[in-house]
């Protein structure tokens, strides 16, 4: 039997809807190994807030203060502990004093094939729209670790769609939402099993 001092502590930052929060918090709420210990959000009135309480998930929100110019969410965090830090759809930057607290601890998904399609403003629809107009054949999403530069961190894992000249942005969303929704959280698992 796992003992509970050897449960590994996942945190996730979202800033908005939280799906994929939501279906990483329920893929692991049967699991004694791997938990779900908090949900932190840059926005108070984020649905992803809602998706932890309803799932009995400890939950926070912050402001650009506590996060850029204090240490309350360094605090809590170095507090809490956490094996592996999952940014699931997270718009804020993450400071340099919190990567350097949590080398390698730190992972994000983008609904895009990287290192195409990334950097400062590529999110959303945004990188959608680009894979659009550029009459791309395949899109995907990429997980990977986060390090000071936006969607530049080493890349765990891709998983790839098709694309068609039907497509339009909502229909590439739901494809990407798919793959997210199905890979995200088996990756995580993994990454923490191998660990
Ligand atoms: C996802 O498409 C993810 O790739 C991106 O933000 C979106 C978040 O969606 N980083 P949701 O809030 O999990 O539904």
């Amino acid at each position: 039997m796992t003992s509970l001092h050897s449960t590994k502590k996942i945190v996730i930052f979202a800033s908005g809807t939280g799906s994929n929060a939501k279906k990483i918090m329920q893929y692991f709420s049967e699991r004694s190994d791997i938990t779900v210990v908090y949900v932190l959000s840059n926005n108070s009135g984020a649905s992803v807030l809602d998706a932890a309480s309803e799932m009995n998930v400890p939950s926070d929100s912050f402001t650009r203060q506590d996060l850029y110019e204090s240490d309350r969410i360094l605090g809590l965090l170095k507090k809490i502990g956490p094996d592996l830090l999952v940014l699931a759809g997270f718009l804020w930057k993450i400071p340099a004093e919190i990567i350097a607290a949590f080398p390698n601890k730190i992972v994000n998904i983008h609904p895009a094939l990287l290192p195409k399609y990334g950097g400062k403003g590529m999110y959303g629809h945004h990188v959608h729209r680009a894979v659009l107009a550029n009459k791309e054949k395949q899109s995907g999403i990429t997980i990977h670790y986060v390090n000071e530069q936006y969607d530049e961190g080493q890349t765990i894992a891709q998983f790839k769609t098709g694309v068609s000249v039907a497509d339009n942005i909502d229909s590439l969303v739901q494809k990407i939402k798919k793959l997210e929704h199905k890979h995200f959280a088996k990756v995580i698992d993994n990454l923490l099993s191998e660990q």
